[in-house]
């Protein structure tokens, strides 16, 4: 296609199918100047802006949110699954820890296959086999170890105390805990601290003793309070006696690991993400190497002609996903292939900006191999500068839904997150290849994507949000919503968000958000169109220039909040 033509059709997309939208620089999330918590529970939040003003920096504050959410928001918020956290001291020095689950010793590569080899539905996703190591207690404990200034004991008793005295439920608990009642009982085969006669009301008390007394040792042990001892062995014992893999010989060998975050550029901004076992920060850097072709600002926001370049983008970068990520301690990943600008030029010159490219002729890149359904995000900024970024979950709601039994909490279900055969689709309609293959030990490949960029030097977002395939697509729409559409943090966590991700061949739209005449358009240009409910709960902070800190919690989507001053 020439170029006039491009040049062209281009106009046209944009005269025809442009659903203006004003940026209101009124439309700010909360400001403040000193410090910000923004995560997916009030409670929470308040908690983190209270360490905060106790002289506390992000790091303690995070440990601090971390443990409440595990108690306000048992959806996602955790003490059975796992993490990633992405960080930046006041003096510039990032850095990450990776505290995802592990497949227990005994795991193997069939284990959710049947006697023909296929997989047996919903066996990696709810019960005790669904179940990896959970990662979360090491990871707060580790990061607080070496970055935090106040007392352990002090920053979890927030969290103990509310799982004491129970905390009022909100609106969206309620509806999971009534949603989800079923499977607590058909799991747990017994009545839980989740679990009562009658449905669950906003308002209503959720007092949770056992969660109390398992957070009262973490609280005095530490990180040995959960994978040693009385907690500990109640989760073998939960574990054994549902038929799990996991052993105390699991428990004892987890280690969250530091691990050095990828950092890319995107117009002068440097973006600092999470490395594998996440695909989040690859496939990130990918899609804004491959936006460096496009002028998207020109093109406006959520036009036809842009979002056809970003869905040609998406599709390409999870194609990558899907054939070359998984646990960097078990596979090799072509990472400096994966992200050199001329593996990446070359991958997005196939874009066609005037149709759309079937998936199925897209297939993995040629690169050389050098040798050598709930999660949560919060975001802190302290008064210091420091900046953390923390994407936490159990997997699914609730996770496997298995409690542990005298300890009051929630399993993970992570082991979905592998690829229980190749080529089959997990719950999030992702596919990936033998290098997320189950193995004792390995950690399943996340496209968690907590992400902090900096410009000129000084922290300018600090961002994430849960929604397992769709959380890459979400964290790349934020940030080009600031980056290339100068909208408030609000507005960009706001803004409707769409998804493609390779396969299946199908771009999701948060419904009733976009034009249909939008979506013809799309569709004319060969997508195929689908809308579904929201993509993200983006809960993000942006730093101005002057240095106005404004929190953005996605409270269109959640019940989430920013706290701050
Ligand atoms: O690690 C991952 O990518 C998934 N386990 C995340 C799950 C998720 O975000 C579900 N939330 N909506």
């Amino acid at each position: 296609m020439t170029a006039r033509l491009v040049l062209i059709t281009l106009s046209f997309l944009m005269v025809c199918c442009h659903a203006p939208q004003s940026i209101n620089k009124s439309n700010k999330g909360l400001l403040g100047n000193q410090c910000m918590v923004v995560s997916a529970h009030e409670l929470a939040s308040e908690a983190g802006k209270q360490i905060l003003s106790q002289g506390g920096n992000a790091f303690d504050a995070a440990v601090t949110v971390h443990f409440v959410l595990a108690v306000v928001y048992p959806q996602a918020g955790n003490i059975g699954g796992g993490g990633f956290a992405i960080f930046r001291e006041s003096n510039g020095t990032s850095g990450s820890l990776d505290f995802r689950e592990k497949a227990p010793l005994q795991a193997t590569k069939n284990m959710y296959l049947n006697d023909d080899g296929n997989v047996i539905p919903g066996k990696s996703l709810m019960g005790h086999l669904a179940v990896g190591v959970p990662g979360s207690v090491d990871g707060l404990f580790t990061l607080h170890k070496k970055y935090g200034s106040l007392p352990w004991s002090q920053l979890l008793q927030p969290a103990v105390d509310l799982a004491e005295n129970g905390h009022t439920i909100n609106e969206s608990l309620a509806k999971e805990l009534n949603r989800f009642h079923d499977d607590f009982l058909e799991v747990n085969k017994r009545q839980t601290a989740y679990t009562k006669d009658g449905v669950w009301k906003k308002g209503d008390t959720l007092i949770n003793t056992n969660l109390a007394k398992t957070l009262t040792a973490i609280q005095a042990q530490g990180r040995d309070g959960f994978y040693m001892g009385w907690v500990a062995q109640k989760l073998i014992n939960e574990s054994t006696n549902g038929h799990g893999l996991i052993t105390m010989t699991d428990l004892n060998l987890y280690k969250s690991k530091w691990r050095k975050p990828l950092t890319g550029f995107y117009k002068k901004h440097q973006i600092i993400t999470m490395a594998p076992p996440s695909a989040g920060g690859v496939t990130l850097l990918q899609m804004l190497q491959g936006s460096e072709q496009f002028d998207f600002q020109k093109s406006g926001h959520n036009t036809a002609a842009t979002i056809h370049q970003m869905i040609e983008i998406e599709r390409r970068a999870y194609a990558d996903r899907a054939t070359y990520l998984g646990d960097p301690d078990f596979v090799k990943i072509p990472l400096d292939s994966l992200l050199s600008r001329a593996y990446n030029s070359q991958k997005f010159s196939s874009i066609n900006t005037s149709q759309a490219t079937p998936s199925s002729s897209i297939k993995k890149g040629q690169v050389e191999v050098i040798e050598s359904m709930e999660t949560t995000h919060f975001s802190i900024l302290d008064t210091q500068g420091n900046a953390v970024a923390i994407t936490t979950t159990l997997n699914s709601y609730f996770g496997s839904k298995v409690i542990v039994e005298g300890a009051g909490f929630f399993l993970n279900n992570e082991m979905d997150d592998f690829s229980a055969q190749s080529g089959v689709p997990n719950q999030f309609g992702l596919i990936s290849t033998e290098v997320n293959s189950i193995q004792p030990e390995k950690r399943m490949l996340s496209s968690m994507t907590p992400t902090i960029v900096e410009k000129d030097g000084q922290v300018k977002m600090i961002i994430g949000t849960p929604g397992g395939s769709t959380i890459i697509t979400s964290v790349y729409q934020t940030i080009l919503n600031i980056i290339d559409h100068n909208m408030t943090m609000q507005e960009a966590v706001n803004a409707p968000k769409f998804h493609s991700q390779w396969l299946p061949d199908k771009v999701y739209f948060e419904k009733e958000k976009f034009a249909k005449s939008l979506l013809d358009s799309l569709t004319k240009l060969g997508h195929q169109t689908q809308l579904r409910a929201a993509i993200g709960k983006l809960e993000c902070i942006l730093v101005y220039d002057d240095g106005t800190i404004e929190g953005a919690a996605d409270v269109t989507r959640n019940e989430s909040a920013a706290a701050g001053f």
